[in-house]
């Protein structure tokens, strides 16, 4: 963790007046989900054309609940980090005005953010592919076999699968706080996912300054980013809120 470039980042986001965050898997690594992309990332043991693609869902729903039923166990049991509590803080202090996020296990609410786009909407409901009817994941039990509804319908979770369109408000509300944004803060995100990898690109053409923490370089380091934090977003975030916060 360089203390100087959280000093400088520290500076853009005191001086911004409409700040947005995009994050990504990579912020809730440290709540023990795993992260889709990298070494251990979830797609190194599942391929996501054959368990994450839509028609994959439909053509063999059990395999693609092998994996879900994985990933509910994991994100059930998993609470918010530093990295979620500091952006709440932030959005507390009237600095943040938004985060929109590709994740889909609610720890940015559960840690206190009110405005949170859920760019590949909530793994905590299901919907009947059939009649529609929703549930909560917590009264389904998924855990023996493929759940259903009482209609006979498969149950799919409310996620954005690929092959599936995002949903229109978030896709438009996120466009609409992108262009808006002076500072775009990204967070966890290796940003090969389209749309929501070109937001951080939006951002920047209208001008807005970009400020990248992640492990590692990205497509946008190099590009479209102004600061880089190279570091755990849990370690990386409590510091730079704190600076951005005192006095
Ligand atoms: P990825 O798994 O592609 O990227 C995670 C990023 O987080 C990587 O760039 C890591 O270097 C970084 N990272 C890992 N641990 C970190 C930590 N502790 N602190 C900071 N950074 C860390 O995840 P996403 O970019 O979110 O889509 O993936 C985008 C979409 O691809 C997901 O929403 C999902 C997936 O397929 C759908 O399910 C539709």
């Amino acid at each position: 963790m360089n203390l100087e470039v959280i000093k400088r980042a520290a500076k853009v986001i005191k001086g911004g007046k409409f700040v947005v965050a995009l994050t990504g898997a990579g912020i809730s690594v440290e709540s023990g989900i795993p992260a889709f992309r990298g070494s251990q990332g979830l797609w190194d043991r599942y391929d996501p054309f054959e368990y994450a693609h839509i028609s994959s869902f439909y053509r063999n729903p059990e395999k693609v609940w092998n994996m879900l039923r994985e990933l509910y166990d994991i994100c059930l049991r998993a609470e918010p980090n530093p990295a979620h509590y500091a952006l709440a803080k932030l959005e507390e202090a009237g600095i943040l005005k938004a985060i929109i996020t590709q994740n889909v296990d609610g720890l940015h609410q559960r840690a206190g953010s009110k405005e949170v786009i859920e760019f590949h909407g909530n793994g905590e409901t299901l919907a009947c592919v059939d009649c529609k009817q929703k549930f909560r994941i917590t009264e389904v039990d998924y855990r023996n076999s493929v759940p259903r509804c009482s209609c006979g319908g498969l149950l799919k979770p409310d996620i954005v699968f690929f092959g599936e369109m995002i949903p229109h408000v978030a896709l438009e509300r996120s466009v609409e706080l992108t262009k808006k944004s002076d500072v775009f803060l990204v967070i966890g995100t290796s940003a090969q996912v389209y749309p929501a990898g070109g937001l951080p690109v939006m951002a920047k053409e209208r001008g807005s300054i970009v400020v990248e923490i992640n492990l590692e370089p990205t497509p946008l380091t190099n590009t479209v980013t102004d600061v880089f934090i190279s570091g755990k977003a849990g370690e990386v975030l409590p510091k730079l809120i704190s600076l951005v916060l005192d006095n």
